[in-house]
């Protein structure tokens, strides 16, 4: 006989691990800057966009929380409970009322304080494995709320995509565009620049200077991405704090120089730097132009992406 009140099977229950969750690095294809915000944020007005390079967290149950890594910046991230991964898990076992109780691993990629958004990134991908681990069954918007409170960008990284951010970059809207693919050359630096120090060179800049700083708008950007064309899209791309970046480390005028003379459609920095970030009008020619770089000797590895990716995604 068969049971007439058996378990839901829509019931979220505890996963038996491991959990593996693969993340994307972000870069903005537009990042505008408003003026400092009374609470220590700027307001901003950016487009988001998910590349091809990947973090990854693999959650297992365990009868503490431990975090271990391997790959890009092992031996200077800190794992202990300042990291971003530490405070996600906490984070969401608050929230949830259950034990935060997980041994998770990083796999890293994307480098440490380059303006891709590693750090929300990771918290990002921990939000999604630990919810699955421990059955929580919660929402990619209910993550996301607990994840604006750990980094700007973790909202986004976990949608996606193209997207609007709005708010200190935390309120997230899709580009419901049908996705054109579009191709990048990613230049690592030597080295982080650090987000707060950016922003606040931004402001030294800034200073004095009149009329005030306006908002500026993603209207050009988002007509731009609507039309397809790489050669559009170049000549949309563009970012407030680049001027900072470059006030802070001089060095990376060689490599926006050094881009274009390998023919890059158009080349800017990442969020807040230093890596840098070059249009190309397909595969073929992302690749040349990251061989330019490397030839160049100006950067500590210039990679070929694609975008946009999904959001932190169980693989
Ligand atoms: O949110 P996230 O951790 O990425 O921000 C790091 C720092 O960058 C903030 O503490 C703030 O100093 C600066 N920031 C800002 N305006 C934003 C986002 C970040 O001033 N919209």
């Amino acid at each position: 006989m068969t049971e007439a009140w058996g378990p839901d099977d829509d019931e979220p229950r505890p996963h038996s691990g491991p959990v593996r969750v693969r993340v994307p690095a972000k870069i903005n294809l537009h990042l505008g800057v408003g003026p400092l915000r009374p609470d220590g944020y700027h307001e901003l007005n950016t487009v988001y966009h998910a590349i091809s390079l990947f973090d990854e967290i693999t959650a297992r149950h365990g009868d503490t929380l431990t975090l271990t890594m391997e790959g890009e910046g092992t031996g200077e991230l800190a794992l202990d409970e300042t990291n971003l991964i530490i405070r996600a898990a906490r984070a969401l076992a608050a929230q949830a009322r259950v034990p935060a109780y997980a041994r998770l691993h990083l796999r890293k990629s994307i480098p440490l304080a380059g303006g891709l958004a590693g750090g929300s990134a990771d918290a990002a991908a921990t939000l999604i494995a630990c919810d699955l681990l421990w059955g929580l069954g919660m929402s990619r918007d209910d993550l996301a709320e607990v994840g604006a409170q750990l980094g700007s960008d973790v909202p986004f990284l976990l949608h996606g995509g193209t997207a609007l951010g709005t708010g200190h970059g935390e309120t997230v809207s899709p580009i419901l565009a049908r996705p054109t693919i579009w191709h990048w050359v990613v230049a690592v630096a030597d080295g982080g620049l650090s987000t707060p120090a950016v922003y606040r060179e931004l402001d030294a800049l800034r200073d004095g200077s009149w009329p005030p700083p306006a908002l500026g708008s993603a209207d050009q950007l988002m007509a731009a991405l609507r039309q397809r064309d790489p050669a559009v899209l170049a000549a949309a791309l563009g970012n407030d704090l680049q001027a900072a970046a470059l006030a802070l480390r001089p060095q990376l005028a060689d490599v926006l120089k050094a881009g274009a003379e390998a023919g890059s459609l158009a080349g800017l920095v990442s969020g807040s730097g230093p890596t840098c970030v070059f249009l190309a009008a397909d595969a073929a020619h992302a690749q040349r132009i990251a061989d330019g770089l490397t030839e160049a000797g100006v950067c500590r590895a210039a990679v070929t992406a694609r975008g946009p990716q999904p959001g932190a995604r169980v693989i």
